[in-house]
């Protein structure tokens, strides 16, 4: 028998297969052999003889096929030579703590978002405070730097979906405020199937102690910020905006609730740099939508600084961007009115105090990785947005439910790809997800809702109340998506998803 591990992809060529097809054979491991070479003769008829043994030796058709098992990672950072010199130049450079690359990054930032101008200078003052980014050394504290500015604490509701990570609702939690979680809609949103709120429940849910509500572009695709926008405008008159008790930034957050007179719409938007939607008319990038938005630049998010996040918000109307920026940099360091760049200044050693605040400011050996991640970005999305293409095709051959990222209007960050098995339940779901791992495809569960984890449980919360969450949640999994796939790997996960799809209903 000639041996045929290098050629392989010609040979089955000339039967049929394409060069990718040889990868499909690995499905057959001892537990699931049987099974899937029923699959290759129901679906190829070629097959004339196999072996199989413990070496993952094959024989096909004459033809002696070496196959080595993949190990497909969830989501492994993305990191190029240019991330790495950048990095190394930040720490050659003296300045490694927030600095200039933090600045520069801030400013590349809110261009891309455009909420900002498109200029990089990072040496005019007038300049420093123009943009509407912040970067801090995560989405939990973008999200919670927001609801600080906003005033948000004790007394106040904040409006969360049951169906989302814990740093959605735990934001609201440190501030002091009482957390109101709205259902989904039933199998998500009709046209995205993305699980967002109930925007009915979310009408109901707001009383006189709301002031804020927040929305999450969850897997990167953005919500109905247009809709969001209608609720709270009609529950204007259950609004009072809080009176200052004198001190800065209650005076500051005072303000701002009077300027907007409402609930304030606040995106988690730890998936969704590089997401789109049209807003009453027009296209707006996420963190141009909501009131205030927080970022995830965490290792596992299509744009990476590590771990890091960033803050943004629209204008309003009254109060200067400056303003929001000087209260932001003052939250996320100590409250002291300098930071180290600025102390840098001859003579300009002294600072003040103003509160007893926080520390989470992005360094720059962080903001150096985002430099150069940001420069590869529209390719990073276009790569992601090619993978989602082949698992749809897979889904949609398999009667899998899955995300819809673009539709006309919106367009996702291409963030998860999330896709529901339809008639299972939570015991079958989790036999799928050893089943692909056995295979070497690593996936997850974005998200289990926090009324089914013990500290929400312990606020009191119950998910027999959210039953469009768990509904979601029971079928449902999570696809590894990301930049370092390549074709044939992702050629692998769909082999290995029809493998066990087609092996679960044989049984
Ligand atoms: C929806 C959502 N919000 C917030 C966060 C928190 O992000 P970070 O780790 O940057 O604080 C995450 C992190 O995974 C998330 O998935």
């Amino acid at each position: 028998m000639a041996d045929a591990a290098d050629s392989k992809s010609a040979d089955l060529k000339s039967y049929g297969f394409k060069s990718h097809q040889p990868h499909h054979l690995l499905m057959c491991n001892r537990n699931t052999r049987s099974r899937v070479f029923l699959l290759y003769l129901k679906e190829i008829h070629i097959f004339s003889d196999y072996v199989y043994n413990n070496q993952e030796v094959y024989y096909f058709l004459g033809f002696k096929i070496h196959m080595e098992k993949r190990i497909i990672k969830f989501s492994p950072p993305d990191i190029g030579e240019d991330e790495i010199k950048e990095v190394c130049e930040a720490m050659r450079s003296g300045w490694i703590t927030t600095g200039p690359r933090t600045k520069l990054l801030e400013r590349r930032l809110a261009a891309y978002i455009e909420t900002g101008r498109a200029d990089y200078d990072t040496e005019s003052e007038a300049d420093r405070w123009s943009n509407r980014v912040v970067c801090l050394n995560s989405a939990t504290a973008a999200e919670e730097l927001n609801l600080r500015i906003l005033g948000v604490g004790e007394g106040d509701e904040v409006i969360v979906p049951a169906y989302t990570y814990s740093a959605s609702a735990s934001a609201a939690v440190h501030c002091g405020a009482t957390i109101r979680f709205v259902d989904i809609q039933k199998d998500g949103d009709p046209k995205t199937h993305m699980p967002e709120m109930d925007y009915d429940k979310l009408a109901e849910a707001i009383t006189e102690k709301t002031k804020a509500v927040v929305c999450v572009d969850l897997a990167g695709i953005v919500c109905d910020y247009e809709k969001v926008f209608s609720v709270v405008e009609s529950k204007k008159s259950l609004f009072t905006p809080k009176e200052s008790d004198g001190t800065p930034l209650s005076d500051f957050s005072s303000r701002i609730q009077k300027a907007l007179g409402r609930v304030a719409v606040v995106s988690d938007c730890a998936h969704g740099l590089g997401g789109s939607r049209m807003f009453r008319g027009e296209k707006k990038n996420c963190g141009a939508l909501a009131d205030f938005t927080g970022f995830s630049f965490h290792a596992v998010k299509n744009f990476t600084t590590a771990e890091g996040g960033a803050a943004t918000w629209k204008q309003i109307p009254g109060i200067e961007n400056s303003e929001i920026y000087k209260f932001f940099q003052l939250l996320s360091l100590h409250g002291q009115n300098k930071d180290a760049l600025a102390k840098t200044k001859v003579g300009a050693w002294e600072y003040d105090i103003i509160g007893p605040w926080y520390k989470c400011n992005m360094t720059d050996i962080m903001a150096a990785i985002g430099l150069r991640q940001l420069d590869r970005y529209p390719g990073l999305l276009k790569r992601r947005e090619e993978i989602i293409a082949k698992y749809d095709a897979v889904c949609d051959e398999l009667g899998i439910s899955h995300l819809y990222h673009h539709v006309p209007g919106i367009d996702s960050s291409n963030h998860l790809y999330l896709m529901r098995i339809p008639g299972i339940h939570e015991e079958e779901r989790n036999e799928l997800i050893v089943k692909l791992s056995e295979m070497g495809v690593n996936t997850n569960v974005h998200y289990k809702p926090l009324p089914m984890m013990t500290a929400y449980k312990s606020l009191g919360f119950d998910i027999k109340d959210f039953p469009n969450s768990f509904n979601y949640y029971e079928n449902l999994i999570t696809l590894p998506l990301h930049t370092l796939l390549t074709d044939e790997d992702v050629e692998y996960i769909c082999a290995a998803l029809k493998s066990v799809m087609r092996d679960g209903k044989e049984c």
